[in-house]
């Protein structure tokens, strides 16, 4: 067997990759201290190999809870870069720090008493309008979100472009830690969305005949035969039922109609 022959074999590549991944450690900086951690671990995986216990800065590790807000900066760049500490994989050198909270402003306010008056909110954050336009908020956002035309919306009384701009928001706070204007932005966001869902959009017809129908007893039988049926039964029932496909039109209908 020739050399070039012997390396395709499985096990000693896996070996052979695995030793090189053993040995492949780059520094990096957690506040402020030098550690060697293997490449290509999340900046999270990273400070748990450096002997962090994370209990806060810490949560879905999936880029969704935004509990994981981090700041790095490399060496001889002037710039402050953002980052997912979930998400983000380690390079050499970096300086790292976690922010997982960032005080900021959150105003109190009884929802059911709002409507969608673009005053209320102008009321319960007043800060709105110290915004100078300067755009850190959306080069501090890991999620891509234009933050400062979603400030721009609410400015504008546009509160459902606001609540669109902002969808994505995971509330993390990177945004607020460089508002020149000490705006908290994630909150405005949060009412803004809190606004358009329950005043600005068409309510679900569908749903309230549903809701109404369940009221109504209308599925009660139903209900009373699935409670006599023997857990392995259930769970057969789950897995063979009908499930909706994934790219189901909006007319998408199962074949068994009993329970519409
Ligand atoms: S808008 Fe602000 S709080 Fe929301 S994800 Fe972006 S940086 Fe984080
Ligand atoms: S960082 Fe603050 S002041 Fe600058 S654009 Fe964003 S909201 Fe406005
Ligand atoms: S741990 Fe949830 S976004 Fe990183």
């Amino acid at each position: 067997m020739s050399a070039k022959e012997k390396n395709k074999n499985p096990a000693k590549t896996a070996v052979k990759e695995e030793k090189q991944i053993e040995a492949k450690l780059i520094p990096i900086y957690i506040m402020g201290k030098r550690y060697e951690v293997p490449e290509g671990l999340t900046i999270m995986k990273a400070m748990e190999y450096a002997g962090y216990i994370l209990i806060r800065g810490c949560g879905c590790r999936g880029g969704t809870c935004g509990a994981c807000g981090t700041v790095y900066r490399k060496p001889g760049d002037y710039k402050l870069q953002v980052a997912l500490a979930c998400q983000k994989t380690v390079e050499p050198d970096m300086y790292i720090a976690q922010i997982p909270f960032f005080p900021a402003n959150r105003a109190l306010y009884d929802f059911v008493g709002l409507t969608a008056a673009p005053e209320e909110v102008f009321k319960l954050y007043p800060e709105l309008f110290r915004c100078v336009a300067c755009n850190s908020c959306t080069k501090a956002c890991p999620q891509g979100i234009e933050v400062m035309d979603a400030i721009s919306a609410l400015k504008q009384g546009n509160i459902a472009e606001a609540a669109q701009l902002s969808f994505d928001c995971i509330q993390c706070g990177l945004c607020t830690s460089r508002c020149f204007g000490e705006l908290a932005q994630y909150h405005m966001f949060q009412l803004a969305r809190r606004i358009y869902g329950a005043r600005i959009v068409p309510r679900a017809e569908h749903l309230a005949e549903m809701v109404k129908a369940v009221n109504e007893g209308k599925y009660d039988r139903f209900l009373d035969e699935l409670k006599q049926v023997k857990e392995d039964e259930l769970k057969k029932l789950y897995q063979e039922r009908e499930a909706e496909p994934m790219a189901a039109g909006e007319d998408w209908k199962p074949k068994d109609t009993r329970y519409l």
